[in-house]
């Protein structure tokens, strides 16, 4: 991702943060329920109360939220190159620790965390041949010490110029390059998938 991809990044939740507020619209999901139905498919990946949760482009921190009101409170640190809707995230959850930026501008030690999330943070259309997506997936396994759950959007039910769609089948198959235990989910919402990757 170069300098002007990620300005316009922070620009544009800088506008949806000005006009929504602490709303899922604000992250460009339509609205709570969406937003929480990937939350319950990554959490399924097997998060316990007190497991340290890395969530790569956090939003809000509303992961944690979600996973507390399920009775499972967690250990969670939150990633986001957004510093308005970190400021928003900050405020609610003083008992977490936020930081500014992508996964690669952070100096955490390798297997620092038992699980790594992702929600909608490779959404962003770059033009690089998944190349960022790629890398991202690479650097977050190296972070986890359980696995790693994250979600995309779906290229055989979604296309679209401004976001980031890729076939399931082929981002399985770098994963399984990456891992020899990966999971796909693709039967929760019809322009969105989830991939498991699991240490061994
Ligand atoms: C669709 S929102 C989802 C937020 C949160 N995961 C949730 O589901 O509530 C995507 C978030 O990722 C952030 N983001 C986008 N690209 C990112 C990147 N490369 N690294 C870190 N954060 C990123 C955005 O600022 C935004 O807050």
């Amino acid at each position: 991702m170069n300098e002007k991809q990620r300005q316009r990044i922070v620009d544009k939740h800088k506008d949806s943060y000005t006009r929504f507020g602490y709303h899922p619209h604000a992250l460009y999901w339509s609205g709570r329920d969406i937003q929480e139905m990937r939350f319950k498919v990554l959490a399924e990946i097997g998060i316990q109360a007190g497991d340290a949760v890395l969530d790569v482009g956090c939003g809000f921190g509303d992961f944690k939220s979600w996973c507390e009101s399920d009775a499972c409170p967690i250990n969670y640190t939150g990633v986001d190159v957004s510093p308005d809707i970190l400021s928003e995230a900050r405020q609610r959850h003083a008992d977490a620790s936020f930081y500014e930026g992508d996964v690669f501008d952070m100096s955490f030690e390798h297997q620092s965390f038992d699980w790594v999330i992702l929600s909608g943070a490779l959404n962003e259309q770059l033009h690089d041949d998944s190349c960022y997506a790629k890398s991202v997936i690479g650097q977050i396994y190296k972070l986890c010490r359980k696995g790693v759950a994250f979600n995309m959007l779906d290229a055989r039910f979604l296309k679209a110029h401004d976001l980031h769609s890729l076939m399931p089948e082929y981002i399985l198959a770098y994963c399984q390059d990456l891992c020899a235990e990966c999971e796909l989910h693709d039967d929760y919402l019809k322009n969105d998938f989830s991939i498991y990757m699991y240490r061994t």
